[in-house]
């Protein structure tokens, strides 16, 4: 089998720019060729970037082509994935790749008939950072995680994104569209959710889009933007996690973990770098700087940014036959906390989360090294 595989980007909107700046970062992967519902987003991204400009149909045939990228809205990721998959091709889609149970499950089940391997965004989890914690967690530096905090809150969406309507439909939300890079940074770093309980609410009924080129247009508000939660995990820890896009300013940091023996302040699960400040019985060393990874180094506009790391290892596990890190099996445990979480904000009752996962094996530098060109 050659030594990479052909990607074809499905969804040329705000996000595939990143996928298609960093994938030459990675081995394993070339991406040759793009599409669009939108044929003209095709067009000018495969002409930015050197790709072929396909349609969707000539994507899903393209014979150079092994793995789709499913970079559409996620109101349509389960369908889009679902034809990748009976195109005979592997998918990895952005986040959430499914938005119940019954989606990830028939996906899995065609991937299985079919041999072929799905893989979902967040990577971010991959980062530097979240990897030292990792190795923290995991080496006992502040004993077991008893508890801790998650805060993801902002005033919303519609001052940056030009077409932020998806945000504010179900299948958005700070729940299922923050959410994956705060549960699954934390199920890979605690492993799986037992239970969950949650509130929710709206905090206005439509909101006014401040970005260009909609400035004026009004949207809708058809899913919660206020949710405060307690998940419950396996090992015992319970853990606060508030999501809200209806917060001008707050001074909460991004995740906290407490441990029997110390305390962890965990950098935004949102980005792959940042400061990892740690204490024992005493005051806070910040670490980050002393841990060598190849994911903490700024390398894209002064941040660390290694988006398709997910997907080079999926490319990678399956010439190398072994398992990915950004699996269905992961992401789907991450989707049934987050549409738990939901439905318990409806309901007012405490949620038993029905799956479960394997935590992703820890990427370590010389891992992250391996993964990088
Ligand atoms: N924008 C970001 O910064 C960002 C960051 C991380 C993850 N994501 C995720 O990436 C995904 C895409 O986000 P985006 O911001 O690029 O959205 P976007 O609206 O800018 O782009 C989506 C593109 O998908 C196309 N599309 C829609 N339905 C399609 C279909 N059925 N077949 C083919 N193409 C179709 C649209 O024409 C559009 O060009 C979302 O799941 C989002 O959560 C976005």
């Amino acid at each position: 089998m050659s030594k990479t595989l052909g990607i074809g980007i499905l969804g040329c909107g705000n996000i595939s720019a990143a996928y298609m700046r960093l994938s030459p970062l990675f081995r394993g992967i070339e991406v040759r060729a793009c599409a669009d519902i939108n044929e003209a987003a095709a067009k000018a991204r495969a002409e930015e970037f050197g790709l072929r400009a396909e349609t969707v149909d000539g994507l899903l045939a393209a014979s150079d082509i092994d793995i789709i990228v499913n970079l559409t809205v996620p109101a349509v990721h389960y369908e889009v994935s679902r034809r990748v998959l009976e195109a005979g091709k592997h998918v990895y889609s952005e986040k959430p790749f499914v938005l119940s149970l019954e989606e990830g499950e028939a996906l899995a089940a065609i991937a299985k008939e079919k041999g072929l391997r799905v893989g979902s965004a967040p990577d971010t989890f991959l980062g530097g950072a979240h990897q030292l914690v990792r190795h923290l967690i995991d080496s006992d530096a502040i004993g077991k995680v008893t508890s801790g905090t998650c805060f993801v809150q902002s005033p919303g969406m519609e001052m940056w994104h030009p077409n932020p309507d998806f945000f504010f439909q179900p299948g958005g939300g700070p729940i299922l569209d923050l959410g994956p890079y705060y549960v699954s940074n934390l199920v890979q770093l605690l492993g799986p959710v037992k239970r969950v309980c949650a509130m929710s609410s709206s905090g206005s009924e439509y909101r006014t889009i401040t970005s260009q080129p909609r400035y004026g247009d009004k949207i809708k508000v058809e899913t919660p933007t206020t949710i405060h939660a307690v998940m419950q995990f396996q090992s015992g820890a319970q853990i606060t996690y508030c999501a809200s896009w209806d917060v001008w300013q707050h001074g909460h940091s991004n995740m906290e973990l407490y441990g029997r023996e110390g305390t962890l302040h965990v950098p935004d699960p949102n980005f792959f770098g940042g400061e990892v400040r740690m204490t024992d019985k005493g005051s806070f060393v910040t670490l980050s700087e002393a841990w060598q990874h190849p994911f903490s180094k700024a390398n894209d506009r002064g941040h660390a940014n290694y988006r398709t790391a997910g997907l080079a290892d999926m490319a990678l596990g399956i010439l190398e036959n072994r398992p990915h890190r950004c699996s269905l099996e992961f992401a789907l445990h991450v989707v049934d906390v987050m549409t738990s979480i939901l439905a318990s904000g409806e309901s007012g009752t405490f949620i038993d989360i029905k799956t479960t996962c394997e935590r992703p094996e820890a990427l370590d530098p010389q891992a992250a090294k391996a993964l990088l060109v």
